[in-house]
């Protein structure tokens, strides 16, 4: 079980995400917990605003510190998890990085928007940045959906089956296998003969080479790094 809290101004977002594809199930069997701490419900302003100019002059809107700063301090009261902040500024996340994240029983999500968040509330309250790549989003909840998957795909029971993670791009260094399903012909093209022999032997062969076949064509810098790796 992993209980996200999410820090922000978008709900809809993540409820979104909590309503699609497997995450009903999983939510339902306790395999994780989405919360969300609106920044806007803390807003002490009395129109509930929660941005303002930046000092200094520049383009766009910062977020104010005090609804950012009480809403993290709120999201404390449901998790003794690390801070962690979605920003570009942030580690780049892999693979890796979720697999340890999947290790917590807890954390907190802030999702930033607009031009950023008043560095004092950053200062006071962030532990870790995470970013999700080297472009810019709209705001943060899409990169804390981005993270949560990654997570969640870590733990057990969230897939189908223990296997599934493991087989994975990323997880040996290398991209996956090609995968086919029915019909055995399709616009003329047929299936490999090999992955319907029922040789297993001989399936796991045709997986590996394709596995390597895979990265050398689409990533042909981690198949380098593989290469020297097993010289
Ligand atoms: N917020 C805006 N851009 C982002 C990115 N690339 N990663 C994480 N959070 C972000």
């Amino acid at each position: 079980m992993i209980n996200f809290v999410c820090v922000g101004l978008f709900e809809e977002l993540i409820e979104a995400y909590q309503n699609y594809s497997i995450l009903p199930r999983a939510l339902q069997k306790g395999i994780a917990k989405i919360d969300f701490v609106n920044i806007r419900s803390y807003s002490k302003d009395k129109h509930r605003n929660t941005d303002d100019y930046p000092y200094g002059g520049g383009a766009g809107m910062v977020l104010t510190p005090q609804p950012v700063y009480d809403a993290v301090q709120a999201a404390k009261q449901l998790s003794c998890g690390p801070v962690v902040c979605l920003s570009p500024i942030g580690q780049t996340l892999d693979n890796a990085l979720a697999k340890k994240y999947s290790e917590l029983e807890s954390m907190i999500l802030l999702c930033g928007h607009y031009e950023g968040i008043d560095q004092r509330a950053l200062d006071l309250t962030v532990d870790e940045y995470v970013s999700i790549g080297d472009f810019v989003l709209t705001g943060g909840e899409i990169a804390a959906i981005v993270l949560m998957d990654s997570i969640l795909r870590y733990k057990n029971g969230f897939l189908g089956n223990t296997q599934s993670s493991s087989e994975e791009s990323f997880e040996n260094g290398l991209l996956e296998y090609v995968h086919y399903t029915r019909p055995e012909i399709f616009q003329g093209l047929a299936v490999p003969e090999v992955l319907l022999s029922g040789h297993h032997e001989k399936i796991k062969e045709f997986r590996q080479n394709s596995s390597l076949e895979q990265t050398k064509k689409h990533r042909p810098d981690l198949y380098d790094i593989y290469q020297n790796k097993h010289r």
